[in-house]
């Protein structure tokens, strides 16, 4: 339905314009000179767990990592903020303080933002970052020979159905936190040092359905083998039980057609494969020569679960998910 209405929407065409509305990539690229180029974009959402100050934590990971998903820096962030009025402002300045942190982490300024009067709370940033005009990736330049990584295990939108439902324990739940607010930039580091060819970060549509937009933005062919797909454990637990939220199951029909599932993949860990994402890791396309020191890079930098899943292969924009 967006995607139509976008279409109605006037087309601007601008030289400088880099990456626009026309691609579905992770962030808007505008080339300011030869040095410079203006990645701009924003991301906000609604709590997706209890504590304040760890929801604002994760919101900002999440809206800085389109930032680093293009191999930029970010530079500049601003607030957006949905707050019902007559709620505690003690919760509003824990989630503006864990937003605060990360963007402190991610070397850049919060410079403002702006606030509305909402019933439902929401939270998440604009953020502004630069990259060299030459040198930015979008999902659009994975090469057949290529090698996939993963920087961060799947699985977090199974655990957030299981605490809703009082299944997990602190434990879990925290693991589940602490993976979700990390931010991208170790491994946005690593893939530019290693000269990887195209990224994008795992959000909503899940591994299979970010995979589908790389492949046909690319136009390859993906082969992703499931048991080397990093998850958390428990979240494979959880999937087995059935606590899979209604989102998973949408972006299964979504992408059910271009995604051929050869025998002896654990169905289990398909699911895993579909799980929407709040603020998921890169997905990285790698020639297989530079493969092994991008993974060096990766374990030095402190991304230890990341985990080469697949290669790409020539042929009409698919995902093939092998065992
Ligand atoms: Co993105
Ligand atoms: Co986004």
């Amino acid at each position: 339905m967006l995607a139509k209405i976008l279409k109605s929407l006037p087309l601007f065409e601008d030289p400088n314009l880099l990456v626009g509305f026309k691609a579905s990539s992770d962030a808007a690229i505008y080339k300011l000179n030869a040095e410079t180029a203006l990645i701009v974009t924003l991301d906000f959402f609604t709590p997706i767990v209890d504590e304040p100050f760890w929801f604002g934590q994760i919101a900002a990971a999440n809206s800085l990592s389109d930032v680093y998903a293009m191999g930029g820096r970010p530079l500049l962030a601003l607030n957006i903020v949905c707050f019902p009025k007559n709620e505690d402002f003690l919760l509003l300045r824990e989630i503006l303080r864990g937003g605060a942190e990360k963007v402190r982490e991610a070397g850049a300024i919060l410079a403002g933002g702006h606030s509305v009067d909402d019933p439902e709370i929401k939270y998440g940033l604009s953020v502004i970052g630069i990259v060299h005009p030459q040198r930015f990736l979008t999902n659009a330049g994975a090469r057949p020979g290529d090698v996939l990584f993963l920087t961060k295990p799947l699985g977090t939108g199974i655990i957030a159905t299981a605490v809703k439902g009082g299944l997990a324990d602190k434990s879990v739940e925290k693991r589940a936190i602490s993976v979700m607010a990390e931010l991208n930039k170790a491994a946005a580091e690593a893939m530019l040092e290693a000269g990887a060819h195209a990224a994008t970060d795992i959000t909503g549509f899940g591994l299979l359905g970010h995979a589908l937009e790389m492949a046909q933005a690319s136009k390859v062919q993906l082969v992703i083998s499931a048991s080397k797909v990093p998850v958390i454990k428990e979240a494979l637990e959880f999937a087995r039980l059935g606590l899979v939220p209604e989102g998973d199951y949408e972006n299964l029909r979504f992408c059910e057609k271009v995604v051929e599932i050869m025998p002896g993949v654990d169905k289990t860990r398909l699911v895993l494969l579909y799980d929407a994402q709040t603020s998921g890791g890169l997905l990285v396309s790698i020639s297989r020569e530079k493969a092994p020191a991008f993974y060096e890079t990766l374990l030095q930098k402190g991304v230890f679960e990341a985990a080469q899943i697949g290669y790409v292969e020539a042929g009409p924009p698919k995902i093939v998910v092998t065992p």
